[in-house]
């Protein structure tokens, strides 16, 4: 099974895909995670990506297909895969309808509203071994600063302060929100209520799947 998960950052996708990837068992491919991966292995690639991200633009469609294109061919992406944060441009959708062996059973469309995202996004946290995420306000960790799934330590992604948060919105509404209409004349569209409890949004979302099946 290939899912898209759409929405605006902050919308929860990550989060979400997570969740799911332990329920269908196949792979989250976040290329927001690959591309902090690269950052942190201070790989060229990394370098290259990083003035971009920390502003809260949109990486180059090269750079995010020849990402894609090496995660794809991965056995453990045989049989499926949840892609979180990919596609985001229409060429990206385009060139992903064009990859042989990936056909996208549904399009997650998570549904938050504007006035969420800011607090959603500055009070996040992700650990820097095992990527677990958690919200000082809604999901803190147990102890503060450390992980609850590993020793690591949380930390505070450089592109989530006020300026670099509207830059982002500011890209999605131009740039990715024209996917929800390319998905929808597809009939792959399924939109989900993104607020409440992440549990609920889960269960939404799994209601979702089980109707466009
Ligand atoms: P990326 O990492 O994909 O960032 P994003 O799309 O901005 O999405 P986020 O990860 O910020 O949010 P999310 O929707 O996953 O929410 P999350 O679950 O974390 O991309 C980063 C950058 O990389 C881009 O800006 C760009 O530069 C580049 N990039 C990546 N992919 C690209 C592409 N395809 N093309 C070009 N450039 C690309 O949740 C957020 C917070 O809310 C967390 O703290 C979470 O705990 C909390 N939360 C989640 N659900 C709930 C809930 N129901 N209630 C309360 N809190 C919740």
């Amino acid at each position: 099974m290939f899912l898209i998960m759409l929405g605006a950052p902050g919308a929860g996708k990550g989060t979400q895909a997570k969740l799911l990837q332990r329920k269908l068992g196949v792979p989250q491919v976040s290329t927001g995670d690959m591309l902090r991966a690269a950052r942190s292995s201070g790989s060229e690639l990394g370098r290259r990506v990083q003035e971009v991200m920390d502003a809260g633009r949109l990486v180059s469609d090269e750079i995010i297909l020849d990402l894609i294109r090496h995660r794809v061919a991965q056995t453990d992406a045989a049989n499926g895969a949840i892609f979180d944060g990919f596609p985001r441009t229409v060429a990206q959708a385009e060139a992903l309808d064009a990859l042989s062996g990936v056909n996208i059973d549904s399009v997650l469309l998570i549904d938050v509203p504007n006035e969420f995202i800011v607090t959603r996004l500055s009070g996040r946290r992700t650990c820097r071994q095992c990527g677990a995420m958690s919200h000082v306000q809604f999901s803190p960790t147990s102890v503060e600063g450390i992980c609850d799934e590993c020793p690591g330590e949380m930390y505070q992604r450089a592109d989530d302060n006020e300026e670099s948060i509207r830059k982002r919105m500011v890209e999605y509404r131009e740039k990715t929100a024209p996917l929800v209409n390319f998905y929808t004349k597809k009939g792959l569209l399924r939109r989900v209520d993104g607020v409440g409890a992440v549990a609920d949004v889960a269960s939404r979302l799994e209601a979702a799947l089980q109707q466009g099946t």
